[in-house]
């Protein structure tokens, strides 16, 4: 008897989880196969403070008092998913920019794409941040900023990070948990991103604007600034025809634009948002009165219109470290 029980419980615990584990895994994807740093990328700054590590699986950027240091994939990609495990530098980071971002601006000056996670250090027993950013055709006087709380330490574990880019949709994923969703509208036009990207990974000293609008400073006493990458993932369509790797194929196409989110999966990712966004431009009646069109005011807006003020700070950044020209909001903590 006790023990007919108690396999059913197991059981019942064993489909819990399974049902936990599909809700949260990315839908459809097939194989996300993980490739060394020299099948996929190459450096782009910062000499020695880039270092490989695992047989070039695993990869640590260094900031210190020279240089901080990135790098780039090697091609070109339109769609896809592209996704890394990040560890953050621990203990004092004010000032430390991470950025894992998407970005055209070196091919398309004007009218660059782009699509960021920027992790943004803070001073001795207060968290990392995240922002996410979303800019399409040059249109970088439209930020599209949002904040988050993490739920979790970033400079204690790795934790995967990871884009979705179709022609329909956008969805950052944090462990695979959706925490944004943007979707193509007519309205936006060329504000989504439309032209190939290359993802870059970088460290890099925002003194100027990365902790309290740039209040507190790198202090390079507790430097070198460690953060490590693994697992990277380009699953994507590059543009190259001669790319031996992976040539874009027309279902590659069909199965980005196929991924969505579940039920579940949308449940959950309201969830987050209402606990640990911490500013969207969506409900910024100060910079947007009204709100950019592809805004759909979710569960969580309440809260914030409720709290009503946002305070933002631009600066127009053009970092001397790897020539991207963009304009960050930044959200005076
Ligand atoms: C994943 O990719 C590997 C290598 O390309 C292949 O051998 C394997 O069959 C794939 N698995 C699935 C489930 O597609
Ligand atoms: C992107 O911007 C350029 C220059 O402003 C414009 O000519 C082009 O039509 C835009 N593309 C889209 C898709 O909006």
């Amino acid at each position: 008897m006790a023990s007919s029980s108690s396999f059913f419980f197991v059981l019942f615990f064993l489909l819990v989880s399974a049902l936990f584990l599909e809700t949260t895994a990315l839908p459809e994807l097939p194989n996300l196969t993980t490739l060394s740093f020299e099948e996929g990328y190459t450096q782009l700054f910062g000499d020695s403070n880039l270092m490989l590590h695992r047989d070039g699986m695993a990869v640590h950027l260094s900031l210190d008092q020279r240089t901080g240091a990135g790098f780039a994939s090697q091609d070109l990609y339109l769609h896809g998913v592209f996704s890394a495990s990040i560890k953050l530098p621990s203990d004092y980071a004010a000032g430390v920019v991470v950025a894992f971002y998407m970005s055209n601006g070196d091919v398309f000056e004007k009218t660059h794409d782009e699509l960021d996670f920027e992790f943004l250090g803070n001073i001795r027993g207060r968290e990392w941040r995240v922002q996410t950013n979303v800019y399409g055709n040059g249109s970088t006087a439209v930020g599209r900023e949002e904040r988050y709380g993490l739920w979790f330490d970033p400079t204690e574990d790795y934790h995967r990070y990871s884009i979705l880019w179709s022609n329909r949709r956008i969805i950052f994923y944090i462990d695979n948990i959706p925490i944004r969703e943007v979707v193509r509208s007519q309205a936006m036009g060329g504000d989504f991103p439309s032209k190939p990207m290359s993802l870059y990974a970088t460290i890099w000293d925002g003194s100027n604007w990365a902790t309290s609008g740039g209040r507190y400073k790198v202090n390079y006493k507790f430097a070198p600034y460690v953060a490590e990458f693994a697992d990277l993932v380009l699953h994507g369509c590059a543009v190259d025809p001669s790319d031996r790797r992976r040539a874009c194929q027309a279902s590659d196409a069909e199965l980005y634009d196929a991924i969505t989110m579940s039920a579940d999966q949308r449940t959950t990712m309201e969830t987050l948002r209402k606990k640990h966004m911490t500013y969207s431009y969506c409900h910024d009646r100060i910079r947007y009165p009204a709100p950019p069109p592809e805004c759909v005011l979710g569960p969580e807006a309440e809260s914030f219109l409720a709290s009503g003020e946002a305070k933002f700070n631009y600066r127009r950044r053009r970092s001397k470290h790897y020539g991207r020209s963009s304009v960050d909001a930044v959200l005076l903590a």
